[in-house]
């Protein structure tokens, strides 16, 4: 038996090879124990002793080459693919589809909430999240006695004491109003920490959005305008919105703005605790003693600010009654908007 007819045969033989039973045969004709292999190697004790080593060689060769083709048949990824196994390949099969994720629900209102204050002309504004005790809390003339300074309230940053993570955004208004000129307009969405247990309406970390306003002439009813343009936008045309006065440091006067109930209408139900009305941010004109802080003349400039949880927004938009649901990644949830 020459090997290189051999050779030639297999060639052959392995391209017709189109169902697991020819493959066996296949097997068994060259691999198996009466195989043409097994009489080729048979033969190896009858050559001469020169003749051996070269022959043992190739029937060795012959066998790797075998092994190697039913492998690569067995796998299905012979290079000469038989015609039945192209065709099973079905080119109109649906492929896979990768699922398209989408903005969480607190990014979606947040978004909401910039683009209808960018309408109105202000810019968008971001501070970072680790700021110095000044900017949170003396610029913005809260004073050191102000209980929203204790450990308690606050995360202080362990080596460093005059540093904190922000408890609102308010302190980009300090940060905006040194570095930049006036007139200003600015909006700051951003993450805010306060070490308060969590709970259905509290969380260590949630969101606001700051705004304020500087000019020469600003007045409280440019305010009362601009809030009620974006109550308009948030939730509706339909919305009323009141102004209850209030007291923060770093705003004279300060109020806190009420919409009226988006579920009852202003009649009464659960969700407003039967007041009609539900609060949805803090306000006020800026506080004389912030922009002495800053280096703004407040005989010749007057401004406003206003601050807004985006949780409380969103829980209010869409009905929800637990602010732990935005953190909990459940895609039962987060699917939904
Ligand atoms: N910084 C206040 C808070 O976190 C919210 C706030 C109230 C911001 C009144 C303001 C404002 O700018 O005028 O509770």
């Amino acid at each position: 038996m020459d090997i290189n007819i051999i050779l030639a045969e297999i060639d052959l033989e392995i391209n017709n090879i189109n169902s697991p039973e020819n493959l066996e045969q296949f097997r068994l004709k060259y691999l198996g124990r009466k195989g043409i292999v097994a009489q080729l190697t048979a033969t190896i004790p009858t050559l001469s002793q020169g003749e051996r080593a070269s022959f043992g060689q190739q029937v060795n060769a012959l066998k790797n080459k075998l092994s190697l083709l039913l492998e690569e048949k067995q796998r299905g990824n012979s290079a000469n693919n038989s015609p039945r196994e192209s065709a099973s390949f079905d080119i109109g099969m649906p492929g896979i589809v990768q699922e398209l994720g989408h903005l969480h629900p607190l990014t979606q209102v947040t978004e909401e909430i910039c683009t209808i204050f960018n309408r109105m002309g202000f810019s968008i504004v971001e501070g970072p999240e680790i700021e110095s005790e000044y900017n949170n809390f003396t610029g913005l003339n809260i004073p050191l006695e102000h209980p929203s300074r204790e450990a308690f309230d606050t995360f202080y940053l362990k080596d460093y004491s005059k540093m904190l993570l922000r408890s609102h955004t308010s302190p980009v208004q300090v940060r905006a109003m040194k570095d930049r000129k006036v007139p200003l307009a600015i909006i700051v969405p951003g993450r805010v920490y306060r070490p308060d247990a969590v709970d259905a309406s509290h969380s260590f970390m949630f969101h606001q959005v700051e705004g304020f306003m500087v000019d020469k002439g600003i007045r409280f009813s440019d305010l009362k305008g601009v809030l009620e343009e974006f109550s308009k936008a948030i939730f509706g045309k339909d919305i009323k919105m009141r102004f209850r006065p209030h007291f923060f440091p770093f705003t004279e006067p300060s109020a806190e703005v009420d919409i009226s109930c988006i579920i009852c209408k202003g009649i009464g139900c659960s969700v407003c605790g039967r007041k009609g009305w539900l609060e949805i941010l803090g306000s006020g004109m800026i506080h004389p003693n912030v922009f002495n802080h800053v280096g703004i003349n407040s005989k010749e400039y007057t401004g406003f600010a206003f601050g807004m949880g985006v949780e409380r927004i969103a829980m209010l938009k869409y009905g929800i009654n637990d602010i732990r649901l935005f953190f909990e990644n459940d895609l039962r949830f987060l699917r939904q908007f």
